[in-house]
């Protein structure tokens, strides 16, 4: 409910940054510039956090620094790999994105391939909704999945004509739709554990194989992934092993920085800094915006 979603920004986010600086043991004088997300997402949502970025920004007298919300996913592997420099080949798997994007340059970036409908997150969460477990789902059918044998059901793993680095995850999510409700209309037993475990094979045979293809392609020696679905341990081991077998090198952020956070919008402000990309109180926050 985008609606809910403003108001909650609303309530939390003076305390949130009042919290943050007090953790990070600095004063507000300390503050050399302001970092906030305007693309993409749900518009209001982001018009809270532009209005508080720009208010803070003012009134502290420092630069505005606008930056969007997958650069910041793809940048908080600096956080974490102070040594990772681009040109790198990136994945950025989240809750409302899946796309493959060249990195040539900390602020140059070209998307290659994305999903044509639900993203990898998106269709966790879906899974999740028809198996009865919480929001965001993600985490839930990762435990869910622990014992479960991933060979149990076969699930649809789409190739889209036309670009094959894009990706299909609409597919995937009606299998498993069709799977649960056909088992509770039948009677049949529906082992859940497999189902989840099949369902995550299904979603990482999406991924790495096109990745390592994509990384082939473009001559890439660096893969980064990013975003919420990174921290999933099956796919982070697909990938290990994918990566490992072709001498490629793998970076993915540890779990606390693979999932949405302040850290990375500011990892990824330094460049933009750097390149001389700030705002002034005119910015405006958007839904959709190419990377
Ligand atoms: O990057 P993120 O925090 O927010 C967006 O920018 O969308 O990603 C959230 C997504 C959700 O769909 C959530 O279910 C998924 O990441 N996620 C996971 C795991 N943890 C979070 N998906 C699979 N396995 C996980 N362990």
């Amino acid at each position: 409910m985008p609606e809910i979603a403003s108001r909650c920004h609303v309530e939390a986010i003076a305390y949130l940054a009042e919290k943050a600086v007090s953790e990070a043991g600095i004063v507000k004088s300390d503050i050399d510039a302001v970092a906030v997300t305007y693309a993409p997402g749900l518009i209001g949502a982001l018009l809270v956090g532009m209005n508080f970025a720009k208010t803070c920004a003012f009134a502290l007298g420092v630069p505005l620094i606008p930056v969007h919300h997958i650069r910041g996913h793809i940048a908080a592997n600096y956080l974490a790999y102070p040594e990772l420099e681009p040109p790198f080949l990136c994945l950025a798997i989240s809750g409302g994105n899946t796309m493959l994007i060249r990195v040539d340059g900390y602020t140059d970036m070209k998307i290659i391939g994305s999903t044509r409908d639900d993203a990898a997150g998106e269709c966790f969460d879906k899974t999740a909704r028809v198996l009865g477990l919480p929001y965001p789902g993600g985490k839930p059918v990762e435990q869910l999945s622990q014992g479960g044998d991933d060979s149990r059901y076969v699930f649809p793993i789409a190739h889209v004509t036309d670009n094959e680095f894009d990706m299909s995850f609409s597919g995937l999510k009606t299998a498993v739709i069709n799977l649960v409700h056909n088992c509770g209309q039948t009677g049949k037993d529906l082992d859940r554990a497999s189902l989840a475990a099949s369902f995550t094979k299904a979603v990482s045979e999406s991924l790495v194989p096109r990745t390592m293809l994509a990384a082939e392609r473009f001559g890439f020696k660096k893969v980064v992934v990013a975003g919420g679905v990174a921290a999933n341990k099956r796919i982070r081991a697909d990938f290990k092993e994918a990566c490992e077998n072709r001498g490629l090198i793998l970076y993915i952020p540890p779990l606390k920085l693979c999932g949405d956070n302040g850290a990375m919008i500011g990892s990824q402000a330094y460049y933009e800094f750097l390149a001389g990309n700030t705002a002034g109180t005119d910015l405006n926050a958007y839904a959709n915006m190419d990377i």
